[in-house]
């Protein structure tokens, strides 16, 4: 029997980020209070730690150095952190709670929503390239690191897929509209998290691929999850709105393919996940772990 615990798993990973952030998301700048305040509210919401828990538990096959992860697994947290507080604005799903409080535009007003997710998202290129804060980190690996993010999470990835789901909301919309908006927003972030674990444990080029294709299938499981929780789960248990993607009319898994068939279909990625990385031996267990969550979760 296991004895692994993905609650304290998560929470582990997590005060290693929060850590970081308290150390390097400060105010030492009178005009900036406000601006710092409301990056600072995002991040400290709670929120699981899912993507830097990736980043640590992909790192964990190839190498043990775990504190040289951090500020990578951190910056990635920042990045997601960003599109959550965009991805609630008014113009975009117009939520009004998240993380279990109020949305950050809720708290600041919309400007400083906006700057705070634009500051969150400079500062994860920042802090991933500062050599003072990764002493131990090759140059080269950095830049792949920044490189890699920049397309996972540029028009190409997250922001297209934010576009097309923003685009589709409402309107008609098929099954491979949907498969599009999921890999795009939310798939290939969680795909680049695994992939990153590889390239700082100095993986070859097969484990990037390998760790890549695995991201992409527990992260396409993950935004499907999603999607069946906001037709199942209660604003309480999420944190979050509940019921707001059928009242926009968005392009879900559910909506095409119904709640059964798309928990069918997460599962059945989330053996193909399991599957890819069956190479690896129990330095994996975490990102097994990880993998059977997403599916199990209630938030
Ligand atoms: C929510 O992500 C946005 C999606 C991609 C579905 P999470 O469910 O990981 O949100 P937090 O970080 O735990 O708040
Ligand atoms: C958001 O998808 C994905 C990103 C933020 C990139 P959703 O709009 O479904 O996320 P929730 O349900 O608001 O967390
Ligand atoms: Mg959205
Ligand atoms: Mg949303
Ligand atoms: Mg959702």
């Amino acid at each position: 029997m296991s004895e692994f615990n993905m609650a304290n798993y998560l929470k582990f990973w997590g005060g290693k980020v929060e850590e970081f952030f308290e150390t390097y998301i400060t105010c030492d700048d009178e005009h900036l209070k406000g601006l710092i305040s409301a990056m600072r509210y995002s991040l400290f919401a709670g929120g699981k730690r899912l993507r830097p828990a990736l980043v640590y538990s992909s790192y964990g096959i190839f190498e043990g150095y775990f504190d040289k992860v951090t500020p990578f697994a951190s910056a990635v947290e920042m990045l997601h952190t960003y599109s959550l507080i965009h991805d609630d604005l008014p113009a975009m799903d117009d939520d009004d709670m998240r993380r279990g409080k109020p949305t950050n535009h809720k708290m600041y007003g919309e400007a400083t929503a906006i700057l705070a997710g634009d500051g969150l998202l400079t500062k994860s290129f920042e802090v991933m390239c500062n050599k003072d804060i990764n002493p131990d980190v090759e140059a080269s690996l950095m830049l792949e690191a920044a490189f890699k993010l920049a397309v996972a999470t540029g028009e190409n990835g997250m922001v297209g897929g934010q576009f097309a789901d923003m685009e589709s909301e409402d309107g008609v919309f098929n099954s491979s509209v949907v498969d599009f908006i999921h890999t795009n927003k939310t798939s290939k972030l969680i795909a680049y998290c695994c992939e990153l674990g590889a390239i700082l444990g100095y993986g070859s080029d097969e484990d990037k691929k390998r760790m890549r294709e695995y991201g992409m299938r527990i992260g396409l499981a993950f935004q499907i999850v999603d999607d069946i929780l906001d037709i199942t789960s209660t604003t309480q248990e999420l944190g979050k709105d509940v019921g707001s993607d059928e009242a926009r009319g968005k392009a879900t898994y559910p909506a095409i393919h119904g709640v059964e068939q798309s928990h069918a279909k997460a599962e059945l990625l989330i053996e193909e996940a399991l599957e890819i990385i069956s190479v690896y031996g129990k330095t994996a267990e975490p990102c097994r772990e990880i993998a059977k969550f997403i599916i199990e979760r209630k938030n």
